[in-house]
C-alpha cells in the first residue's frame, strides 16, 4: 500500500477525508501532522485524535506543527464552528500527540525513506505552513517525496475566501509559494475540481442509514457542512473539498487533470492567495502541477458509501 502523511487542519471536511483514508487498506497512513488553519493547532491537534480515536486507529500518531503562519496572521475558518468539527461533540481523546514538532516528524520519515530507496507521498488538507517550514529546512529532501497532493486554489472558479483567494492558500500565502515553486511534482484539486463535488441534501441522505458512530458523525458534518448557497455552487449542499485529495489516492480513475506550472501571489493586497496557472508557457517554467479539472461525483461518492461502510455498525 501507499506510504502516506497526510497534513492538515481538521475541519469538518479534513475529517472525512480522514475517514475515508483510514478506510483504505491502499493506503498506508504513517502519521497525521496538524497545523493552524480552520482553528488553532491546539484544536486541530485534539480534532485529528478524536477522528482517529473515533475511526479506531488511535495508533496512528498525530504531531502538532506550526501554530501560526509563515508570515501572516491567522485567519482561521468560517463554517467549521467553535471547535473545528461543526456542532458535533466526539469523546475527549484518551491520548495526546506525539511528542516532537511535526516538520521533525516529516524529516525523519523522509530521511529513512531517502535512505532506503523509497518515497512518501504528502496530502495537503489545510494551509501548507509544516510543508513550506520542511522545504526551507532541508529541501535535501525532496526527492523523497513522491508527490504532494492539495487541497487548495482556484483556478477557473472564483476565490472563497476573497474575490480572487481560496482560504488554504489565502491562509499562508507564503509557504504555498515555497512549495508551488519547489520541483516536487503537486496535484491540485482546487476549487474548480471541489465545486463539482456537492454533498447535496439527497446524497447526504444516503449516510444516513449506516448505523454507528462513523456513520452518524458524517451525517452530521454533512448537514453542518450545507453552504445552501446554490447560486454560488449549482445546487444546494456543500463542496466536497478536502475529501478529494483522499479519493484521489484511492481512485485516480475518478479524476481527469491538465499539467501546468502554478505561481501563488504572496505580495498583492488584491490578489494575495491567488494561484495562477501557466497554461500556454507563458513563464518559461517547466510545468509541476497536475491540476485537476473534472471529477465524476457520483463516482466520489459511492466510494465514499463503500468505504464508510466497512467500519463497524457499533
Ligand atoms: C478549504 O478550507 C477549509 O475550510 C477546508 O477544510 C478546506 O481545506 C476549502 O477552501
Ligand atoms: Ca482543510
Amino acid at each position: 500500500s501507499l506510504p502516506i502523511i497526510i497534513d492538515c487542519d481538521p475541519g469538518v471536511d479534513d475529517a472525512i477525508a480522514l475517514l475515508l483514508a483510514l478506510a483504505s487498506p491502499k493506503l498506508d497512513i504513517r502519521g497525521v501532522t496538524v497545523v493552524c488553519g480552520n482553528v488553532p493547532v491546539s484544536a486541530t491537534s485534539r480534532n485529528a485524535l478524536q477522528i482517529l480515536e473515533l475511526a479506531g486507529r488511535s495508533d496512528i500518531p498525530v504531531y502538532a506543527g506550526c501554530p501560526r503562519p509563515l508570515v501572516v496572521a491567522p485567519i482561521y475558518g468560517q463554517f467549521h464552528g467553535v471547535g473545528g468539527l461543526g456542532k458535533t461533540e466526539l469523546p475527549a481523546p484518551s491520548h495526546d500527540v506525539a511528542p516532537g514538532h511535526a516538520v521533525d516528524f516529516l524529516i525523519r520519515q523522509l530521511e529513512h525513506a531517502l535512505a532506503a530507496d523509497q518515497q512518501i507521498t504528502i496530502c495537503t488538507l489545510g494551509p501548507m505552513t509544516n510543508i513550506g517550514v520542511l522545504l526551507r529546512m532541508r529541501p535535501d529532501l525532496g526527492p523523497a517525496i513522491a508527490r504532494i497532493v492539495s487541497m487548495g486554489g482556484a483556478y477557473r472558479e472564483a476565490g472563497n475566501r476573497t474575490m480572487t483567494s481560496e482560504f488554504n492558500m489565502l491562509a499562508d500565502p507564503h509557504a504555498a509559494s515555497i512549495v508551488f515553486s519547489s520541483d516536487i511534482p503537486i496535484v491540485s484539486i482546487s476549487l474548480d475540481a471541489t465545486h463539482q463535488v456537492m454533498a447535496t441534501p439527497e446524497r447526504a441522505q444516503r449516510f444516513l442509514p449506516y448505523k454507528g458512530r462513523v456513520g452518524e458523525t458524517v451525517s452530521a458534518f454533512l448537514s453542518h457542512w450545507d453552504r445552501n448557497d446554490p447560486r454560488r455552487y449549482g445546487s444546494r449542499g456543500g463542496p466536497m473539498h478536502d475529501p478529494l485529495v483522499t479519493a484521489f489516492l484511492i481512485a485516480p480513475h475518478l479524476f481527469e487533470t491538465e499539467r501546468a506550472r502554478v505561481f501563488v501571489e504572496h505580495s498583492s493586497p488584491l490578489c494575495l492567495g491567488q494561484t495562477v496557472a501557466d497554461r500556454y508557457g507563458k513563464s518559461g517554467e517547466t510545468p509541476n502541477v497536475d491540476i485537476v479539472t473534472k471529477v465524476d461525483a457520483e463516482g466520489f461518492f459511492a466510494l465514499l458509501e463503500e468505504h464508510l461502510a466497512r467500519y463497524s455498525p457499533v
